[in-house]
């Protein structure tokens, strides 16, 4: 059979890249190829630069609700290609059918959410210390953003940048990762029949250091918005010169389940958040605190429940749990296994592949782990956790702080006093109480602090993201007044 080629997206045209070199993308379920891909290169990093700069002029002066409206079609649209993107994504990156659904769904309720925010780019208006003399703030697009993102929501994260982005007025290079460029592909496809103009989102597909990169560097770009690993926003940290950079990075989040709390509740929440997706969220809990007391029970319930989860190609009917997204991945993965066992954790289960077709990984609980162990301080992204049992919950406060990290933490507990205090005292940019550290809404803000950036995506603060706030002074006295000077 002949493999699907599929091209980029540079000012409304769909083309190859100038280096006419291609790649190709397997299915991490069952290793057969999903397509071909363009491998674009600086030029077209340019070319799609320049397109978006010209787009800019018209897109930036269309009235931001408008801007809003076509939003509305995308959502529509994805609302009816949800079934087949679903099954697409899932082909493509082996997620959970139920999970890819998921995925799209949240691209949806972005758009529908953030098209509204098209009449909301409030401002603030303010006294002056001046008699006669307005003092405001109005909300500019920043230009051209640089959107460059993961592959774990290949649609939801593309929408949470781009989405507002777009209603801001702001115009796009994106470049999805090279493990699901066809999501992508097919991304945009939606938001050109939603009737986005030409030039106001462009797609380079290919690799980070040459498409990715030259994004970063480019002058053309006034901002950078990144999700994925760490050391790659460091870098761009590095290379991005003097432009806005929004980075949401990994972490290394955490259930803490103290001893009054619902322990049927928190097994499944620790389920779900340590698991689902197979662990490959910047969200995932790969760290569980649990009581003293609790430990022994919490352990066997574990332990008997995931071994009931059910690994296999996401478009099977029953599967929890899908595949890694790579070779390299599972890899990663199983390197932590060794490197837990050497630090001398107890392997409570999994801690190796399943099967020898696909990248599927066992889950895998370490348990007797100390908070200073690199399984309790590193990123997996992986079906890998690790439970470090607490004296009480000063300790299990300190030992959920002792990561570089600060993304999703989550408590489970009945006492109201101790919620409260956790709320205060964990650091992170999300807590949850008796629930996982998965399934953030996109109407409230999302992101993390330490190592896990400084991006607040999703809910009001979107606009805050992707606008530059211009402050205003208005004097109606027709005379000179000084600031700090007239002081009568
Ligand atoms: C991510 O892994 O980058 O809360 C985002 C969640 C999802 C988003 C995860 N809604 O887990």
């Amino acid at each position: 059979m002949k493999l699907p080629v599929f091209k980029m997206y540079i000012d409304g045209k769909w083309v190859n890249s100038h280096s006419e070199e291609t790649f190709q993308k397997i299915n991490p379920a069952t290793e057969k190829l999903v397509g071909v891909f363009q491998k674009g290169n600086k030029e077209d990093v340019k070319k799609a630069v320049n397109a978006a700069e010209r787009a800019f002029e018209k897109w930036s002066e269309i009235p931001a609700p408008k801007r809003g409206k076509i939003l509305l079609k995308v959502a529509q649209l994805l609302e009816q290609n949800k079934e087949n993107l679903a099954k697409e994504l899932t082909e493509e990156m082996g997620k959970v059918l139920a999970e890819a659904r998921g995925d799209i769904q949240e691209a949806i309720d972005m758009a529908e959410y953030i098209a509204g925010e098209g009449r909301r780019l409030f401002g603030r208006t303010t006294t002056s210390e001046l008699k006669d003399k307005f003092a405001m703030t109005v909300r500019d697009p920043i230009g051209v953003v640089g959107c460059i993102t993961p592959w774990n929501f290949p649609i939801a994260i593309p929408s949470w940048k781009i989405f507002p982005a777009l209603v801001c007025g702001n115009t796009i290079v994106f470049k999805p990762s090279s493990d699901t460029p066809r999501c992508a592909v097919k991304f945009v496809e939606i938001l050109e029949k939603a009737g986005i103009p030409k030039g106001v989102i462009n797609l380079v597909t290919g690799g980070g250091n040459e498409v990715g990169m030259e994004i970063v560097r480019n002058k053309g770009i006034r901002m950078i918005s990144f999700t994925g690993h760490r050391d790659t926003g460091k870098e761009i940290l590095r290379q991005a010169g003097i432009k806005k950079v929004s980075l949401e990075l990994g972490s290394k989040n955490v259930i803490i389940i103290m001893d009054d709390a619902d322990l049927n509740l928190a097994l499944e929440g620790v389920l779900w958040g340590a698991f689902g997706t197979a662990g490959q969220r910047c969200t995932a809990a790969s760290r569980v605190i649990v009581a003293k007391d609790l430990k022994s029970k919490f352990e066997k319930m574990l332990l008997e429940k995931a071994s009931k989860l059910k690994l296999g190609y996401g478009l099977n009917k029953g599967i929890d749990i899908g595949p890694l997204i790579n070779k390299a991945a599972l890899e990663k993965v199983h390197s932590y296994t060794e490197i837990g066992k050497k630090e001398g954790a107890k392997l409570l289960t999994g801690g190796k592949r399943s099967g020898t077709k696909g990248f599927f990984y066992l889950p895998t609980i370490f348990t007797d782990v100390s908070p200073y162990m690199r399984i309790f301080q590193e990123e997996i992204f992986g079906p890998t956790t690790a439970i470090f049992s607490c004296k009480n919950f000063d300790e299990a406060i300190e030992a959920a702080n002792s990561v570089e990290y600060g993304l999703s933490f989550s408590i489970y507990t009945k006492n109201i006093n101790n919620a409260f205090k956790a709320i205060k005292k964990l650091q992170s940019g999300i807590v949850y109480i008796n629930a996982p550290t998965i399934g953030a809404e996109i109407h409230l803000p999302f992101g993390g602090i330490k190592n896990s950036g400084f991006s607040r995506e999703g809910g009001w603060t979107a606009i805050e993201e992707f606008t530059n706030e211009k402050t205003v002074y208005i004097d109606f006295s027709g005379k000179l007044q000084k600031a700090q000077i007239d002081l009568d």
